[in-house]
């Protein structure tokens, strides 16, 4: 399978040397990456700013803002089997960025922020037989809310977490599809919940395949 894999912060940048961003250490995006090239995929890692040296054997794509993270994730996802949507994308972005630097010449500073493309929504309308993983950072009405996502996301399975996730080795999760919830990992390796997903996502690509077998038994 090819996998598409997004992971780590973005940065919106107010001026030239300011930005907007958020904790996220990229962990679980780069382990994902990992997990599915030790089981012998090819992988696309499109990475946001992080301090995670590229995994081996994985193609890593470095982007700044959600705007170039949008951009690289539309031109790779034509050709990947699986998307999986790691990344913490900030949801605004300075309306009017600066070049060059903002002096401190104000007692007070305005910014006004406009809302980013949200990349998993777009791409969910140009999905076709892929499968798309989403997560959800959510703080309350978790399941309630990480449901929502999962169906207007038009997504096949979402991994809900909570901020706590941010820049630990571990996690946990609550991996969600559309029957409820599939799987519950309680405070285990960010390895661990990697596998599963890989796992999770190699095993509806073979009942699609089989599918398709048997709705064209003779081939193309
Ligand atoms: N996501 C995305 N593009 C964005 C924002 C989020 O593709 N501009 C993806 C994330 O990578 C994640 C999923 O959407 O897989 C859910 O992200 P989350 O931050 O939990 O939710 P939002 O859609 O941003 O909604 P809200 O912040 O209102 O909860």
């Amino acid at each position: 399978m090819y996998f598409l894999v997004t992971a780590g912060p973005t940065r919106e940048h107010i001026d030239s040397v300011r930005f907007l961003s958020n904790p996220s250490s990229g962990k679980v995006g780069y382990a994902i990456a990992r997990a599915a090239a030790a089981r012998g995929h090819r992988v696309l890692l499109i990475s946001g700013p992080t301090y995670l040296r590229p995994p081996e054997g994985v193609v890593t794509s470095l982007v700044g803002s959600a705007r170039e993270m949008f951009d690289a994730s539309k031109h790779a996802h034509p050709g990947c089997d699986c998307l999986v949507m790691a990344a913490a994308v900030c949801d605004y972005t300075p309306a009017e960025p600066v070049t060059g630097k903002i002096k401190k010449t104000r007692e007070n500073l305005t910014v006004e922020f406009v809302r980013t493309p949200d990349i998993l929504s777009s791409l969910g309308k140009e999905k076709a037989g892929r499968i798309h993983v989403g997560f959800a950072l959510e703080v309350e009405n978790a399941l309630e809310n990480a449901r929502a996502k999962l169906l207007s996301k038009n997504l096949d399975f979402i991994v809900l977490n909570d901020p706590r996730t941010f820049g630990v080795d571990t996690m946990t999760a609550t991996i969600v599809d559309k029957g409820g919830v599939i799987a519950e990992l309680k405070n285990v390796p960010k390895e661990k919940v990697a596998e599963v997903i890989i796992e999770r996502a190699e095993k509806i690509h073979s009942s699609r395949a089989k599918r398709e077998d048997c709705e064209n038994p003779g081939g193309p």
